[in-house]
């Protein structure tokens, strides 16, 4: 069986520096918010190329994404711009900061926000956009920048699935006004269960978002802001601090196995584009077909599993029935046809060989 993600092989190579590492802090006699949470915040804002001081680490991604729109100043009454083909949390994040999600279509070829379609979302209560880097494909951000800056809006990066993308050579989570990366142990850097990071291009931001993270407090047990209890701890910090010189090469094993993927697809997978001007970060390798249930459970017959990111649209979700979202075309075409094949650093060259025979066999 070839599963669709698999971090054990992983984890037999750095088990020992990883038990190690959990082993240091439950000693330390410091288990939350210490010098393991300071070192990795620093570690990944220098991985990203940006200032140690506007990283700041939360329990996951959902909240990295609240915090990053609370600490914007974004709540009620707001309007939020993102799209429906994405992970719940993205928009969940949104009403969670008491804002309203708008949902904007997807450019077909690229399955990533259509920047087109944009300027006639922009109201005089829009507050953000969150561009999606979905699958790790890097979003047009300098373009988005340039379309809302003006008007007064932030943009919010989702990086949850594009650690080490890249659009014109810019890291994604470096080129909007804040970010929010997911470490849940899938991502292309996985922590030992949840763990997420805010960026923040601005100093003042950053420290409302360290604020926020701990009930609002900045030392002293007064709260200055509304805040939430979302904190990335010592032991995922430290665990992270391990894996995380090796993400560079990971990407790059990642990107090696989809150019093989490409290189053989059959007749009927169709990938999707990637400008030009983007290094995909290869989160997931995803197709469309057409019969995507019949062909994944063929896939699964021949021992290869398989996901769907995403079967629904999220306005086609019982929780987000509400929200007027009335015309996204593209988004509801895709939920039928896209497919998840296996991809993680480990995955062998002969693996996705009989991925590609056995979905050629499967269409
Ligand atoms: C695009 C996207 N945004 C946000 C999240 C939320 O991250 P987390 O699961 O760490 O809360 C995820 C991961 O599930 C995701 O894929």
């Amino acid at each position: 069986m070839i599963p669709v993600f698999d971090y054990l092989e992983q984890h037999a190579a750095l088990e020992d520096e990883i038990l190690a590492a959990a082993k240091r802090v439950f000693a330390s006699g410091r288990l939350m918010l210490g010098s393991e949470l300071a070192a990795f915040e620093t570690g990944f804002a220098n991985w990203l190329g940006c200032d140690g001081h506007g990283a700041v680490g939360v329990a996951n991604g959902t909240d990295a994404l609240e915090v990053c729109l609370r600490a914007l100043n974004v709540g009620a009454g707001d309007e939020v711009i993102t799209v429906a083909n994405t992970a719940v949390p993205t928009v969940s994040a949104i009403r969670r900061a008491g804002a309203t999600p708008v949902l904007c279509d997807v450019d077909p070829h690229t399955a990533l926000m259509d920047l087109e379609q944009v300027p006639a979302l922009l109201t005089d209560r829009t507050r953000a956009v969150i561009p999606v880097h979905l699958y790790g494909n890097a979003v047009n951000v300098p373009r988005l920048v340039a379309q809302v800056e003006p008007r007064g809006v932030a943009v919010v990066e989702d990086c949850a699935q594009s650690h080490g993308a890249r659009f014109e050579g810019r890291m994604t989570g470096t080129m909007g006004d804040a970010a929010a990366f997911s470490f849940y142990p899938t991502k292309n850097l996985g922590a030992y269960g949840d763990g997420g990071l805010c960026i923040a291009r601005d100093d003042e931001i950053a420290d409302r978002m360290r604020r926020i993270r701990m009930y609002g407090f900045d030392g002293a047990p007064i709260a200055l802001l509304d805040g939430v209890n979302s904190r990335l701890d010592e032991v995922q910090a430290a665990i992270l601090s391990v894996k995380l010189p090796h993400l560079a090469s990971w990407v790059e094993r990642r990107r090696a196995l989809a150019q093989r993927y490409l290189a053989q697809l059959p007749d009927g997978a169709v990938p999707f584009a990637t400008d030009p001007r983007a290094q995909h970060a290869y989160h997931l390798f995803v197709v469309q077909v057409d019969d995507r249930d019949g062909v994944r459970a063929r896939l699964l017959e021949r021992g290869v599993g398989t996901g769907v990111h995403y079967p629904a649209a999220i306005h086609r979700m019982p929780a987000y029935r509400d929200l007027d979202a009335s015309d996204l075309p593209h988004t509801e075409a895709l939920t039928e046809r896209v497919l998840s094949l296996p991809l993680y650093p480990e995955l062998r060259e002969e693996s996705v060989d009989h991925v590609v025979h056995a979905l050629a066999e499967a269409l």
